[in-house]
């Protein structure tokens, strides 16, 4: 099977504090996997440097076989990547329709004469993401007057938008209640087919019924990866993270 992400021996530190300590980490072509830890354990950061925001103090990433340690966010973009940032990547003066249509713009359209040329097909990918998401009764709403909920899912739907291969979602049910959680999930995993997803969800049941592979992640290392029943059996996990006396 293909590797769409590959992380080799990363480090990351801030001034004197380590806080990734050698991550080694695959992540399969089309597979859905988590990222668990405890607070702090560096989920996030680890997700800022594959992502391109920061740079590995050392260590290598590869993304689809190529070798993109220290790139840019925008290159990586370019490349297929794209992650999911909470609401900062709506723009709340706009409508729903308007955002998702941006997205597609400017991942799909090189020129101007191109955006005119193919402005159609544009609509079309944009109301095809946009009933993906189940927002097609708020498509000519200002995102202003958006839930909570329904933002995360226009954030999603700005992620799918790019034609993103290999999806990163930081914990995207924060801030939800049960209901509009598993929603969300449902959502992610319908619109998640066929691409690559890495998550960070702190909700157990909804890590267990969504990922194909889990990694934990305890202190800048990952402790252990594996299948969900594979993880669930770990002493380590259980004892480290899970909050299981041995
Ligand atoms: N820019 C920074 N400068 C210094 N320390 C930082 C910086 N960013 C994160 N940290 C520290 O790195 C550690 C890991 O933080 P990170 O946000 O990656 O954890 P996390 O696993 O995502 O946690 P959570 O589950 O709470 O989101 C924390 O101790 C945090 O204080
Ligand atoms: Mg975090």
């Amino acid at each position: 099977m293909n590797t769409a992400l590959e992380l080799k021996q990363i480090t990351k530190r801030f001034g004197a504090t380590e806080i990734l300590r050698g991550v080694d980490l695959t992540i399969r072509q089309g597979e859905r996997h988590a990222l668990i830890g405890p607070n702090g354990a560096g989920k996030s950061t680890l997700f800022d440097l594959i992502a391109g925001r920061t740079q590995p103090t050392s260590g290598h990433i590869a993304l689809n076989g190529v070798d993109v340690t220290g790139a840019p966010a925008h290159r990586l973009g370019r490349k297929g990547l794209a992650r999911s940032f909470q609401t900062t990547s709506v723009f709340t003066g706009l409508t729903v329709h308007d955002n998702v249509r941006c997205a597609v713009l400017g991942s799909r359209a090189a020129t101007w004469r191109d955006r005119w040329v193919r402005s159609g097909v544009i609509d079309q990918e944009a109301q095809r993401v946009i009933e993906a998401i189940g927002l097609a009764e708020r498509r000519d709403e200002l995102a202003t007057s958006l839930s909570y909920a329904e933002l995360r899912a226009l954030d999603l739907g700005l992620a799918l938008a790019t034609g993103a291969s290999v999806l990163l979602l930081d914990e995207p049910t924060a801030g939800m209640n049960r209901a509009e959680a598993a929603r969300a999930l449902a959502l992610i995993r319908e619109t998640t087919q066929g691409r690559t997803l890495l998550i960070v969800e702190h909700d157990m049941e909804a890590v267990f019924a969504l990922a194909d592979r889990i990694s934990v992640l305890v202190q800048g290392r990952v402790i252990a990866t594996g299948t969900p029943a594979e993880i669930a059996a770990n002493t380590a996990v259980r004892t480290a993270y899970l909050g299981e006396t041995p």
